[in-house]
């Protein structure tokens, strides 16, 4: 495997041609593009199949699994064939269905999701965890590695405590980064720059819309953006 910028592309868009065109466009400078559930949901494993055949960067797949263990590992099979790289789970599953993911596909690095971060303090309350989203994300953090998860997504806030934590070998991967300059914030709230993530101790980020709301002004104005971005990195 090349050498590739530490950034996975969030291809949130409900058009498959679209998809595949952004994904062509900007694979110098991603080393992974990420499908989430509506994706699936609409095209299922033959349109990831189809975005696999348009490039040869690494799939991660965002379906965000949460089930009991038994159902969790099934799923985990069914996609295993799609030789994704990353493939979600929810860490507060529990230990058992972590590993089950883990046990079913030995060569996807599960990845396990530890706190939205569109829950506040007052949701993960209301739910019944005891502590606040900072420590409660830590926690998820150290049960996934302990179930054998590769990879741990985190809100970028959380990167720090959580690369303490966990120590240097497990993937940290934070989306919600905003380049500086960027002008909206869209709908994420508590944000960081590409730079000061990596710094904090994230592997990888999640870019979305800072890199394709630029498709508008086409394929070379998005692959600009791209670049700048992966440059401002250092
Ligand atoms: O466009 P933007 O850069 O905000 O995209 C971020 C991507 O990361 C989206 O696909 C979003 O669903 C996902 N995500 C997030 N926050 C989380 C987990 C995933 O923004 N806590």
């Amino acid at each position: 495997m090349s050498i590739k910028p530490p950034i996975i592309l969030a291809v949130d868009t409900p058009d498959l041609d679209i998809a595949r065109q952004w994904i062509e466009t900007t694979s110098d400078f991603i080393c992974a593009y990420k499908v989430g559930l509506e994706f699936f949901t609409t095209f299922g494993p033959e349109g990831v199949k189809k975005l696999q055949d348009a490039s040869d960067v690494d799939l991660f797949l965002d379906l965000k699994l949460h089930d009991i263990p038994n159902t969790v590992a099934g799923a985990a099979r069914g996609v295993a064939e799609l030789a994704p790289r990353f493939l979600t789970v929810h860490a507060s599953g529990g230990h058992a269905m972590i590993s089950a993911a883990v046990e079913q596909a030995p060569q996807v690095e599960i990845t396990a999701v530890t706190i939205l971060t569109s829950l506040s303090a007052l949701d993960l309350q209301e739910i019944g965890f005891a502590q606040n989203p900072l420590d409660s994300a830590v926690k998820l953090a150290l049960l996934s590695q302990g179930a054998g998860a590769r990879a741990i997504v985190c809100s970028p806030h959380e990167i720090f405590a959580i690369r303490e934590s966990v120590g240097p070998d497990l993937t940290i991967i934070a989306p919600g980064v905003r380049p500086i300059g960027e002008g909206g914030l869209d709908d994420q709230t508590r944000t960081m720059s590409p730079r000061a993530a990596i710094l904090a101790g994230a592997t990888y980020l999640v870019i979305g819309r800072p890199i394709t709301r630029h498709w508008v002004d086409g394929a070379e104005a998005m692959r600009n953006r791209a670049a700048a971005i992966v440059e401002g990195l250092g």
